[in-house]
């Protein structure tokens, strides 16, 4: 996890340990975001199969989804004094994502391989909402909400491999 820095800011929302601990839990969340972005492109490019045009696009509606995700989170860093990191050097050594498998997937494995990511997404933000509870209560529910969204994409997803 990438380490949260102090506030540049003259007025700080909340108390310095709870700062950092806030926005250490949100950076966890923004690098599975960015990295959910990039993998969820790299499944719309490379599905291939029956329902192809089907999951082609639902793949972009979800990529809609998480981008404001993210901004949402690395905003609410900013918010609290400290700098975002969405470098893609640290999105690679700290999301917690599996790796995407290398060129064309089938309809059934892309769809196992995005509700997997999702599912993986979902439960560091619900660790997170967990924690944010007792340290900032916007925070938690800024992650209440995105979580939310996510796990309304992973009902859509799962929905077609039953
Ligand atoms: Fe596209």
């Amino acid at each position: 996890m990438a380490t949260a820095t102090k506030s540049v800011f003259k007025r700080d929302i909340l108390e310095t340990d709870a700062q950092g601990e806030t926005t250490a839990l949100l950076q966890s969340n923004l690098v599975n975001l960015i990295d959910l972005a990039l993998l969820l492109k790299q499944a719309h490019w490379n599905v291939l199969g029956q329902n192809f045009r089907s999951v082609h696009l639902q793949l972009d509606e979800i990529i809609e989804t998480v981008c404001q995700a993210s901004d949402d989170v690395a905003e609410r860093i900013n918010t609290l004094g400290v700098a975002p990191d969405g470098r893609s050097s640290t999105v690679a050594e700290s999301s917690n994502l599996a790796s995407y498998p290398e060129g064309f997937q089938e309809v059934s494995e892309t769809l196992s391989n995005v509700a997997d990511a999702l599912m993986t997404t979902i439960e560091s933000l619900r660790d997170a909402i967990g924690k944010l509870g007792d340290l900032d209560a916007v925070s938690e529910d800024l992650c209440i909400g995105v979580s939310a969204g996510l796990e309304k994409h992973l009902w859509m997803v799962q929905a077609q491999e039953a």
